[in-house]
């Protein structure tokens, strides 16, 4: 069985990691940091297999393989339905399903008046979870990204699991700066390998620049969170840093039990698609 009995586990993992500010209710950051309790058994589970198979030729390897883009033709919308066929198998009445996630995020950045290319970035930020429909394990398309190719900052969740990746002890990636420049920007960066940089990769022609930053960024939290790995951005990337804090608010918050209505939104949605995507998109 997977570590994680619903691919969501890791989102809400996150979002208790992270507590939105105004529902803290004065508990400390520290205090929702305890992962060993129990319960997280299954996440740290997947932080094990995480932590050790993403190493810097395994994200060569995924780019090869993926970054063809010729797995699938589909208009954006079909897409969308594509990734909702991935369901939980537990509580299919309570849990939303990923489009209900989309929408979500979507509808919390159309009701802050945001540009319309935000609002589209919400609803399409996960699409890169497709991958799990072919094939690829839980741990090679969600979880906290970070660079591969220098040493593992320890402000990744559960920095002690990379000592059993191969990378912690070969020379050339084990140092702070390993195959990088000092400011080299993250562009040039290989984060380890999933949904963010799958999806930006699809749609780097299509979206402005800080939708792009969303999308490609939105799981690396060491950095947007935790200010680790400063040292190989560039001022873009810590400019453009900005819209990525600004969108994980409502990846993390947005989550309410009510399903969004799919088909009564799917006209607004569809506007946008048509007036920012191809008519197909290639995965
Ligand atoms: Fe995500
Ligand atoms: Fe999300």
């Amino acid at each position: 069985m997977a570590p994680l009995d619903r691919l969501d586990d890791w989102d809400d993992f996150v979002a208790e990691l992270y507590p939105e500010p105004a529902d803290a209710g004065g508990k400390r950051r520290e205090d929702y940091r305890d992962f060993d309790e129990p319960p997280r058994d299954t996440v740290r589970e997947f932080y094990r297999l995480n932590h050790r198979g993403q190493t810097w030729d395994f994200v060569q390897q995924k780019k090869a393989e993926y970054l063809t883009l010729d797995r699938a033709e589909l208009p954006a919308w079909e897409a969308l339905e594509f990734l909702n066929t991935l369901v939980d198998d537990s509580d299919p009445d309570l849990d939303l399903s990923q489009l209900d996630h989309l929408l979500q995020t979507a509808e919390a950045i159309r009701a802050d008046g945001q540009p319309d290319w935000f609002v589209l970035t919400g609803l399409l930020h996960d699409l890169g979870k497709v991958l799990c429909l072919w094939g690829e394990p839980q741990w090679a398309v969600v979880g906290d990204t970070f660079p591969v190719g220098c040493a593992f900052s320890d402000r990744v969740v559960y920095p002690e699991l990379f000592a059993a990746n191969p990378d912690s002890t070969n020379p050339a990636y084990s140092t702070p700066l390993g195959v990088y420049e000092a400011g080299c920007g993250l562009d040039r960066v290989d984060l380890s390998w999933g949904h963010d940089e799958y999806l930006y990769q699809v749609l780097r022609d299509c979206l402005p620049e800080p939708a792009l930053y969303m999308i490609r960024y939105h799981s690396f939290y060491a950095c947007h969170r935790e200010g680790a790995y400063s040292e190989l951005m560039n001022d873009r990337d810590r400019e453009m840093f900005a819209w990525v804090r600004l969108f994980n608010n409502y990846d993390l918050y947005s989550k309410s039990d009510r399903p969004p209505r799919a088909t009564e939104l799917r006209p607004y949605y569809q506007g946008l698609i048509d007036r920012y995507l191809p008519a197909k998109l290639n995965l």
